[in-house]
């Protein structure tokens, strides 16, 4: 990114900083149908952004000057773009067509890809129909699915998201948490005869998904499972393959996925295998074939246009010139709780650096902390601190237009809180206009006064708007690769590496260190605060 593009866009901002959307509004009748741009069945409604046509263009110019076009090119060529640790970047190639080609050391992926895809159907058709049973020769009823992060969260919210859409009578349950409480929960009410486990862990390392995934075998074979039928019950996802058999998952039942799919990108892959069993493969390959929908998008329209570009610019604008430290997600969607969770990590473990492509230390902010929640809960929880707090978060509204049930009126009061909080948001309220409400109710000029204080709503809070035609596979697969590719133009302003996770590192070494101490195996040197709690831990359990 250039300086000067840089500097354009901090003049804006301090042209723009103190105009009220309200006034934006009145000015320009029309404001609305300029500022939305519609692609892949999305409406992206950005008119309640504290931007006009110069402050947006310096913002495009702003990602120009960063060479995103070159550097997205480069990431769909399949080029070496996570530099630290040399891997291409391919979640795309995971939703190209069969006769496509993106080559990695000169093989073509793609070829790989859909011999994969190819696996997972046959599996899943031998799973629904009754073909592939368990080791008393019954049907499987219930699939364990265990993995954490981006083997956890992506499968999680596609087949929640997805619910209406389910292909067999098969129960998914996803256990990511080492805490014991949560997979003994999920065995509880479980029969091992009809239980098939899906392990997923692109490392195969994975504290966690390890341990879990030996409870569960341990189970298995307590409640009546041999060594022998374990090859029937447990299969497995992973690009360490050599890890995998280690801990005696057979080759057969081995997913394969690959270095070049990063994990929290990585729902396209065998990772989505509890999606494809919940919902049916064609449904998954409908929920790709979005992705890929979005990915053209992505390639093709022109930056003022396009939508993940759109996303990215203006949370740039926010972050680094309004300085706004978080952003919110708002599904008004039940079956989309769980998108907030799930661009947490896609955001958050991409964007969360602090050390520039060039090695250096990057002195702005980077990713902000993404949190949200379904509509229209939030609005009678966190929306108060929205609205009148001191300070802006962006937001984020996410409404699909059709609804997968037939109550029309319920639909009608979700779709009206969410188009209200983005005007509320957007105009707020003056104290003269509250004031004067209240004085034409009877309140004493002395009590309106007090009140229009505390009901003061500043306004000139900013949100997108992103209408979807309905929740099915293609749409959710759209969105999902809308923000994959919102982080990483913002990843290309910031000049990072969205693709490494360095950060989590740290925190897994000292983790290992810290359950010898609690396992009396060793006595690492701890802090005084973490020996403290070893000590009353171990004490409080013996
Ligand atoms: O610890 C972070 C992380 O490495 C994520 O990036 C990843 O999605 C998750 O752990 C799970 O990793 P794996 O699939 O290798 O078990």
């Amino acid at each position: 990114m250039s300086d000067q593009a840089w500097q354009n866009v901090e003049q804006e901002y301090i042209r723009m900083k103190n105009t009220h959307m309200r006034d934006l509004f009145a000015a320009d009748a029309d404001r609305a149908s300029r500022f939305t741009t519609k692609a892949c069945g999305f409406t992206l409604d950005y008119s309640k952004n504290r931007i006009d046509e110069a402050s947006l263009k310096s913002l495009i110019e702003l990602a120009e000057s960063a060479d995103l076009t070159e550097k997205r090119d480069a990431m769909f060529a399949g080029e070496i773009i996570n530099t630290t640790e040399q891997r291409a970047v391919l979640h795309t190639a995971l939703r190209r067509k069969a006769d496509d080609n993106v080559l990695v050391d000169g093989e073509n992926v793609v070829t790989e890809v859909h011999q994969t895809l190819a696996k997972i159907k046959n599996f899943v058709q031998q799973v629904h129909s009754g073909v592939r049973q368990g080791y008393t020769g019954k049907a499987f009823t219930d699939v364990v699915a265990i993995g954490i992060g981006g083997s956890f969260l992506g499968p999680k919210i596609v087949t929640e998201a997805l619910k209406p859409y389910r292909a067999s009578t098969i129960r998914v349950h996803f256990v990511a948490n080492v805490d014991g409480h949560h997979i003994t929960d999920v065995l509880a009410k479980l029969n091992a005869e009809t239980t098939l486990v899906v392990m997923s862990s692109k490392s195969f390392t994975t504290q966690e998904t390890l341990k879990n995934t030996e409870t569960t075998r341990d189970w298995f074979l307590q409640s009546g499972g041999s060594f022998n039928d374990i090859a029937k019950h447990f299969m497995c996802v992973s690009s360490n393959i050599e890890k995998a058999t280690e801990f005696g998952i057979s080759e057969d039942n081995i997913f394969p996925m690959w270095d070049w799919v990063g994990g929290r990108y990585s729902l396209w892959s065998a990772i989505g295998l509890p999606i494809a069993l919940a919902i049916g493969f064609d449904n998954f390959e409908q929920v790709l074939s979005g992705a890929r929908e979005m990915d053209e998008h992505f390639q093709s329209a022109p930056l003022s246009q396009n939508l993940p570009v759109l996303m990215g610019v203006l949370g740039v604008w926010y972050s680094n010139f309004f300085g706004c430290q978080s952003h919110v997600l708002l599904p008004y969607s039940h079956y989309l709780r769980g998108f907030p969770a799930y661009v947490q990590q896609l955001d958050m473990e991409s964007n969360g650096k602090g050390t520039d492509h060039n090695d250096g230390a990057i002195s702005h902010t980077t990713g902000p902390i993404i949190w949200g929640g379904e509509g229209t809960n939030g609005q009678h929880a966190f929306h108060q601190l929205m609205h009148q707090g001191n300070t802006i978060i962006p937001a984020d509204f996410i409404l699909p237009v059709k609804p997968a049930h037939d109550e029309t009126e319920h639909h009608q009061m979700l779709a009206s809180n969410c188009f209200a909080q983005t005007q509320a948001l957007m105009q707020g309220e003056t104290v003269e206009e509250i004031k004067s409400n209240l004085l034409a109710k009877g309140i004493d000029e002395a009590q309106a006064d007090k009140l229009a204080r505390h009901k003061f709503m500043p306004g000139n809070r900013p949100s997108n708007t992103l209408l979807m035609t309905e929740l099915n596979p293609s749409q959710l697969g759209s969105l999902i690769a809308l923000y994959e590719h919102k982080v990483f133009v913002q990843g290309v302003i910031w000049n990072i590496n969205s693709f490494d996770q360095w950060g989590v590192e740290l925190g897994k070494v000292l983790g290992n260190r810290v359950l010898d101490a609690l396992q009396d195996k060793a006595q690492p040197q701890l802090d005084a605060s973490t020996q403290q709690l070893v000590d009353i831990f171990k004490s409080s359990i013996n």
